[in-house]
């Protein structure tokens, strides 16, 4: 009998093709997320899941899983999985590093440039023919180049958006818990600074830190209460990265200029107050979302899956004690 394994969500046709030469494979084209209590019926008899960031597992559902062997998630973030749980049930964890880097850093500039230069307020300006032509005084932004960008977390997409800043003579500060080798600085042209130093001088802040009980509300009143009044706000790490309140308030109070935003703290919920902030440039979550790269995360997902499934050590394993117990 082959082993059976879960795949939660509509993911690549070739993807699936590839599980399912090793597995017997349950999938989900509706491409909706299971209902915690569906997750649990379907994972039951499955020594394995393919699962995204929209998947929650927990504890609750772990306890009703005993066959789980592995849970590899089609993210390079896993907050969505209580890898605690996962440890004490042996349960292997992998995630998809590596691969996403340069889009979400490409994309980090989109929602930068968007937001500074209030591009899609203008788009929708135009397409609602209120153009009724070039004004001096119309859809004033802000400059990028030239300007102060703030990295929070100089990690491999951090990184990615420094490198990226080059062509932009742009001044680059960044804070991380490490500070990064001298080499490392003076190829990306990058000055550790405090958290605090960074949010006082950077017109743009950018976020790139993992979510975790140290990074929930990362900026919040406090931290947003530094900045400039002419300071954007990019966040393209985890809505809970950022008191969301606290931003709309300074927002909505010009303490800040702006924000471009990829992620929120209830997503999908995003509320009314911030869609209809004109100085808010919003997208729903697609920072990697190239067809590459996307493709490239459910293969390497599907890879760890089938690995791990072989007795083998995944290659992206999150939870390294579970292998050598
Ligand atoms: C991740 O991988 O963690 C992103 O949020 C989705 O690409």
């Amino acid at each position: 009998m082959r082993q059976k394994v879960l795949i939660t969500r509509k993911i690549f046709d070739e993807v699936i093709g590839m599980v399912k030469q090793h597995f017997e494979v349950e999938d989900n084209q509706n491409d909706v997320p299971f209902s915690p209590w569906e997750l649990i019926q379907r994972l039951q008899d499955k020594v394995g899941a393919i699962v995204l960031l929209t998947d929650r597992i927990d504890d609750a559902l772990l306890s009703r899983c005993p066959e789980l062997k592995i849970v590899s998630n089609v993210a390079v973030g896993y907050n969505n999985i209580d890898v605690q749980a996962c440890n004490r049930r042996r349960i292997m964890v992998t995630n998809t590093p590596g691969v996403l880097d340069d889009t979400t850093a490409d994309f980090t500039w989109a929602l930068l440039l968007a937001a500074a230069r209030r591009l899609v307020e203008a788009d929708q300006y135009l397409r609602s023919s209120k153009w009724s032509g070039w004004k001096l005084m119309e859809f004033l932004g802000y400059d990028v180049h030239h300007k102060v960008l703030g990295i929070c977390g100089l990690g491999r997409i951090g990184k990615g958006v420094a490198q990226r800043a080059k062509g932009f003579d742009i001044q680059i500060l960044y804070t991380d818990l490490i500070r990064g080798t001298p080499s490392v600085e003076k190829e990306l042209g990058a000055r550790f600074v405090d958290k605090k130093t960074l949010l006082t001088e950077s017109d743009f802040v950018t976020l790139h830190v993992p979510l975790g009980p140290q990074t929930t509300h990362y900026i919040s009143m406090a931290e947003l209460a530094l900045m400039k009044p002419t300071a954007i706000l990019i966040n393209t790490s985890r809505g809970p990265v950022v008191d969301e309140k606290a931003l709309i308030q300074v927002l909505k109070e010009g303490k800040i200029a702006g924000a471009g935003l990829d992620v929120y703290e209830g997503e999908p919920e995003v509320g009314l107050t911030l869609l209809q902030m004109k100085n808010v440039v919003l997208a729903p979550h697609i920072a990697s979302a190239s067809r590459e790269t996307r493709l490239r995360m459910a293969t390497m997902a599907a890879e760890n899956l089938v690995v791990g499934l072989t007795g083998k050590r995944p290659p992206n394993l999150v939870n390294e004690e579970v292998f050598q117990s």
